[in-house]
């Protein structure tokens, strides 16, 4: 299973995947929007395909989006993964990988679609709180739950300490859903996501 990996910025998630995933999962190709992303040296120090499509370099969202899909299909994915990758993508594109493009989001889908997640948590006062693997649909973080993690928030949490104990969480939701994707055991249909009944 050909995974592409979209990024911005440190890559936390990606490592995670690269940690984690075993065949027939396999990480042929990673790509940032940003020339800084800390996520590039990691899939080159994985010896992973790695390049740089900065948004900065197009006038226009659709012309940005035109240009990635380029460079995504070169690669043949079966599946692409949005793993902090800070981008509102185009209805061309999503439509273009409908049913194989996932997104991790660091709330309780469907609490706290957008961004602040943690800081919305906290001031809604929750007592717990996670991230969520999704399929990508045109609604911003609103397509077909996958799998949820969840974590208890503390009385002294603030946004960084929450943020934390949810990345632990993300590190390890991501690699899950990623290896039954491509495992073919999870499938994206009118209804929504589906799991085989096995794994539940
Ligand atoms: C993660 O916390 C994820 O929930 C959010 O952005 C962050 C990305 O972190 N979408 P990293 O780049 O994977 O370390």
């Amino acid at each position: 299973c050909r995974i592409v990996v979209l990024i911005s910025g440190s890559g936390s998630n990606l490592q995670a995947l690269i940690d984690q995933l075993d065949t027939p999962a396999d990480i042929v190709g990673v790509i940032a929007n940003r020339p800084q992303a800390y996520g590039l040296q990691r899939a080159a120090a994985a010896g992973i395909a790695n390049e740089c499509l900065d948004h900065q370099d197009y006038t226009s969202r659709e012309a940005f989006d035109q240009a990635l899909m380029a460079r995504i299909d070169a690669y043949q994915p079966d599946l692409v993964v949005l793993a902090g990758f800070m981008r509102i993508l185009t209805p061309e594109l999503v439509s273009h990988y409908r049913g194989r493009m996932l997104n991790i989001h660091p709330s309780l889908l469907p609490r706290y679609k957008g961004l602040h997640t943690h800081q919305r948590a906290l001031e809604a006062g929750d007592v717990e709180h996670g991230a969520t693997i999704h399929f990508v649909t045109q609604e911003l973080d609103g397509g077909p739950l996958v799998v949820q993690g969840r974590v208890s928030v503390l009385t002294n949490d603030n946004p960084e300490t929450l943020a934390a104990r949810v990345q632990l969480v993300e590190h390890q939701l991501y690699p899950l859903a990623v290896n039954w994707f491509a495992q073919g055991r999870l499938r994206f249909d009118a209804e929504g996501a589906r799991l085989d009944e096995e794994l539940i």
